[in-house]
C-alpha cells in the first residue's frame, strides 16, 4: 500500500511539469466545430418547433440557443476581460431564475434573432481570445479551462436539445446528416466480469478541463464486485416486463413503487404495441418479447431491436430491473473502477480504452446514431477488466447520490454543481448516443431526478461477489 501511494505521488508530480500554452487556433476550431453541429441539429426545425415548449420539463429550444449564447458571453466575454456588468441576456437566460416549466412562458426572440446573437457572441469571444493571456495564476485561464468548460457546456445543451427533439410531436424530425451502426459483433447479454478488490484512483486529475465535481482524484477501496459487460438489453428488458415485473412490489423500492403506480408506467418510455392494441404489456410481453413492441425515436418508430440497450428507463425501473436479476445497481466508484482502472499500469485511464478521445469507432457518441447500438458493437471500446460500451449509447443509472468528493472546490461557478449535492439527485455515469465525445470521459458525473426518464438513461447490473 505505501509503494502504491508513492508510485501515485511521483506519476502526479511527473504529469503536471509538461504543462503547455494552450493553442489558440485549436481552441477556436474546437468552438468552431461544437457551434456547426449546434446549428446542424436545430437546422431542419420550424419556426413553431423552435419557439413553442413541447414538455413542461424541457426548454423550449429556442431558451437552450440563446442560453448557450449567454453561458458563452459571461464566461469567455465579460469574466475574461474587465467589463463585470449585468448583460441583458442574463435575466432570460439564467437556469435559476426561470426554470423550465416557466420558460415557455417567456417573451424569447425569434429563432433567426437568437442564431445572429450566437454569432455576434462568438465573435466577441473570438476577439478576446486571440490576445487573452493565458496566465498559468488565473484559474479560468490556465489549462484554457473557460473555452473548455464553454464548448463542453454547447455540447450539453445539445444533448437537452436532443431530449427535446424525442418529446416533439407536432412535427417528424428530419436531420441532415445521420450515421449507421458498425457491423454488429457476437455477444451474450448478461454476461458478468468479475473487478479485483483494491484501491484505485477516483476523479479527474488536477490539470486539465474537468468539471469540479470529478475533482479532487483521490484513492477509493472497494471490496471486489461484478459487473455487466454490456448494458442491459431490450430482450433482457422484456423478461422483466412478462414476468409482472412492473406488477411485482418486493422488485421495487418504497419511493419507487409509489412512483410507478402514480405515473402509471409499465414499459420503458417511448415503447409501443406493435399492433394498434391495448393489449396487456405482460402478456404481449410473454407471447411475443421484443417482437411485439415497437421503440418512437426522434426519427420514426422502429422495431424493437433485442441486442439494443434498454434505453428511456427511470432509475426506479433501473433498481427494480436489478432485482429481478438477483444483482443491483453499481456505485458509482465501481463503475469508474471499471471503466478507468488499470491495474497493470496502476493508474486510471481517460476513457475506457485510453488516452485517445473517440466517438465512433469505439463508442456511439456523436449525436448522428440517433439510438444505442447493439452489445458487442464496439469491442475495441472495451475498458481494462473488459466492459463494453460503457461510454456512449446509454446513461447508466448508479446506487450513488450525488456528493461532492473530500476536498471539493466549487469552480467556478456554485451553480454547476454544488447547489444539487444532496439526496434528491442520483449519479448516472458514462455517457449516450447523444452526447458528444467533447463531453464524455470515465470520470463525468451526471446526475438526475430518480424518476426521470426523458434522459437517454438505460442499465448496467452489478452483483457482490461472496
Ligand atoms: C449535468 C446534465 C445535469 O443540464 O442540468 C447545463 C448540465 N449545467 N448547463 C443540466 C448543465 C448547466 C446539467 N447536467
Ligand atoms: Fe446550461
Amino acid at each position: 500500500m505505501a509503494t502504491f501511494a508513492t508510485r501515485a505521488a511521483r506519476r502526479t508530480l511527473e504529469s503536471s511539469v509538461g504543462m503547455n500554452q494552450p493553442d489558440r487556433q485549436k481552441i477556436a476550431a474546437a468552438l468552431g466545430s461544437v457551434r456547426d453541429r449546434t446549428l446542424e441539429l436545430i437546422s431542419c426545425l420550424s419556426e413553431d418547433a423552435l419557439s413553442r415548449q413541447h414538455d413542461p420539463l424541457m426548454s423550449p429550444i429556442i431558451w437552450d440557443l440563446g442560453h448557450i449564447g449567454a453561458f458563452e458571453e459571461l464566461w469567455l466575454v465579460r469574466r475574461l476581460g474587465s467589463v463585470s456588468s449585468e448583460s441583458e441576456l442574463d435575466a432570460v437566460y439564467d437556469a435559476f431564475r426561470t426554470p423550465r416549466s416557466e420558460r415557455g412562458g417567456l417573451d424569447l426572440a425569434a429563432a433567426e434573432r437568437v442564431v445572429e446573437q450566437l454569432r455576434d457572441v462568438r465573435q466577441e469571444a473570438l476577439r478576446r481570445l486571440a490576445d487573452v493571456e493565458f496566465d498559468v495564476a488565473n484559474p479560468l485561464l490556465r489549462d484554457g479551462f473557460a473555452y473548455e468548460m464553454v464548448r463542453e457546456h454547447e455540447a450539453q445543451h445539445q444533448e437537452t436539445v436532443l431530449q427535446t427533439i424525442m418529446l416533439m410531436t407536432s412535427e417528424t424530425y428530419m436531420p441532415t446528416s445521420r450515421r449507421g451502426l458498425p457491423s454488429r459483433g457476437r455477444a451474450s447479454a448478461g454476461e458478468m466480469i468479475r473487478v479485483p478488490a483494491g484501491p484505485f484512483h477516483m476523479g479527474a486529475a488536477s490539470i486539465g478541463f474537468a468539471y469540479d465535481n470529478e475533482r479532487p482524484r483521490h484513492v477509493r477501496n472497494v471490496d471486489e464486485f461484478e459487473i455487466g459487460r454490456y448494458p442491459v438489453t431490450n430482450a433482457e428488458y422484456v423478461e422483466f416486463v412478462a414476468s409482472g415485473g412492473y406488477q411485482d412490489r418486493r422488485l421495487w423500492s418504497e419511493t419507487g413503487w409509489s412512483w410507478k403506480e402514480e405515473a402509471a408506467v409499465s414499459t420503458p418510455m417511448y415503447w409501443e404495441a406493435q399492433e394498434p392494441s391495448d393489449v396487456d404489456p405482460v402478456r404481449l410481453s410473454r407471447e411475443r418479447g421484443t417482437d411485439g413492441w415497437q421503440r418512437r425515436t426522434a426519427l420514426g418508430v422502429e422495431a424493437l431491436d433485442p441486442a439494443v440497450p434498454v434505453i428511456h428507463v427511470s432509475c426506479h425501473e433501473a433498481e427494480a430491473y436489478a432485482r429481478f436479476a438477483s444483482a443491483r445497481l453499481p456505485t458509482e466508484s465501481e463503475w469508474e473502477k471499471a471503466a478507468a482502472w488499470d491495474a497493470d499500469s496502476e493508474s486510471p485511464r481517460t476513457y475506457p480504452w485510453g488516452e485517445e478521445p473517440d466517438g465512433t469507432r469505439r463508442a456511439n457518441l456523436d449525436q448522428l446514431v440517433f439510438g444505442p447500438a447493439p452489445i458487442g458493437s464496439f469491442p475495441e471500446g472495451r475498458s481494462s477488466v473488459g466492459c463494453e460500451q460503457l461510454l456512449g449509447d446509454v446513461w447508466e443509472w448508479t446506487a450513488s447520490e450525488f456528493t461532492e468528493y473530500s476536498g471539493f472546490e466549487s469552480f467556478p461557478y456554485r451553480e454547476y454543481s454544488e447547489v444539487f449535492f444532496g439526496p434528491d439527485y442520483r449519479v448516472l455515469r458514462g455517457s449516450s448516443w447523444a452526447t458528444r465525445p467533447e463531453a464524455s470521459r470515465n470520470s463525468f458525473r451526471n446526475w438526475d431526478y430518480p424518476i426521470r426518464r426523458q434522459i437517454f438513461a438505460g442499465i448496467r447490473i452489478a452483483r457482490d461477489v461472496r
